[in-house]
């Protein structure tokens, strides 16, 4: 699997989550295997172009994560450009543009899924950054704006014109945000009808799932809250398409897992604005995580309203050794 000339080992990746896939927990899920690519959170074009701090941080990546793509959001073709090369002299193996995010906050600045109201801008916005930079572009889009205008295959095959070299579809649109169900089917006929690769997301929380999707005609999947769930997903799906048995996953792994983000985050360079403290801040990270993690396991929403309310890392890892490394476990105190 090849997007322009950079080789992915695997079509699985993992989708990018603002506020969630941060250079420790993509490295941890690369670690594990099977993921063929790694997108940053959004960043944006504004920030990275006024050198802001805490822009360049949500961009930063370590050397273990590659092949990584940093997505970028915007609006101006001439900005969007020049962060493209900021992004390229960073190191990043791709650019990423965001055209699938619905949050209001960022649609009004005409970026994000705004941009897929205006194809002829949002194509220009690639063809601008495809001019600026020799590494390759991506789009990672939605459907549609709504129901009533799902562009998704129109602007996939703009987008290819004006230089892209794949795209991603989530397949639900900016007015459903994460109502409803990813149209898949939508997704594989784009892929038959455009000559790029085109990953699809959208729901797939059992390796299964991303397997099956794979097999349905897309080039690749983007696992999104399902690598939040879980980081051995990919390895899995990785496992069932190479016709070997999927590995499997103890509660002690999964524990050791969460103590390994905490000891990696520890260690990460943080603008101060982000939290009181360095410590508060990897309390807040875990929290995010356990929102997902502690999904579709037993007392898992005991474990996630206990982490809610600890107040000092300590207090965290006693948490967690409590809930996945007890011989016999006690059952979580939701104090
Ligand atoms: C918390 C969260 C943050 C997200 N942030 C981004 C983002 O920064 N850029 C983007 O293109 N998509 C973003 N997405 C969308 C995902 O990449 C993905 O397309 C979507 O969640 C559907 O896939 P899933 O069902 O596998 O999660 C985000 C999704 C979630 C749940």
């Amino acid at each position: 699997m090849k997007i322009g000339r950079v080789t992915l080992p695997s079509p699985f990746a993992v989708a990018p989550m603002a506020g969630m896939t941060d250079s420790a927990f993509r490295r941890l899920v690369k670690r594990h295997g099977g993921c063929g690519l790694v997108v940053t959170e959004m960043v944006s074009s504004e920030g990275l172009v006024r050198g802001i701090d805490r822009t360049l941080e949500y961009a930063e990546y370590t050397e273990e994560e590659r092949p990584v793509s940093i997505q970028i959001f915007g609006g101006d073709p001439e900005k969007m450009a020049a962060a493209a090369q900021i992004v390229e002299g960073m190191g990043a193996d791709i650019v990423d543009v965001n055209m699938g995010c619905p949050v209001p906050k960022i649609a009004k600045h005409n970026a994000g899924c705004s941009l897929m109201r205006e194809p002829a801008h949002a194509a220009a916005v690639i063809g601008a950054i495809a001019k600026a930079v020799k590494i390759p572009v991506t789009v990672k889009m939605r459907a549609g704006w709504n129901d009533g205008d799902r562009n998704a295959p129109t602007l996939a095959k703009m987008v290819e014109d004006a230089g892209a070299a794949a795209i991603a579809v989530h397949g639900r649109t900016a007015a459903q945000s994460y109502t409803g169900s990813a149209d898949w089917d939508l997704v594989a006929r784009i892929a038959g009808e455009i000559g790029i690769p085109v990953f699809g997301s959208g729901d797939c929380v059992e390796p299964t799932q991303v397997v099956d999707k794979l097999q349905a005609g897309v080039d690749g999947v983007l696992v999104g809250r399902g690598v939040l769930r879980n980081p051995w997903i990919l390895a899995q799906a990785d496992d069932l398409a190479a016709g070997r048995p999927m590995r499997a996953v103890t509660l002690r792994d999964r524990g050791q897992f969460l103590l390994d983000y905490i000891a990696l985050l520890q260690h990460e360079r943080v603008d101060e604005s982000r939290a009181t403290s360095h410590d508060r801040w990897v309390i807040n990270k875990l929290r995010a995580l356990a929102t997902y993690y502690t999904k579709g396991f037993e007392n898992g929403s005991h474990l996630r309203t206990a982490i809610n309310s600890a107040q000092t890392l300590d207090a965290v890892r006693d948490l967690i050794a409590n809930f996945f490394f007890a011989e016999s476990r006690v059952p979580v105190e939701t104090a």
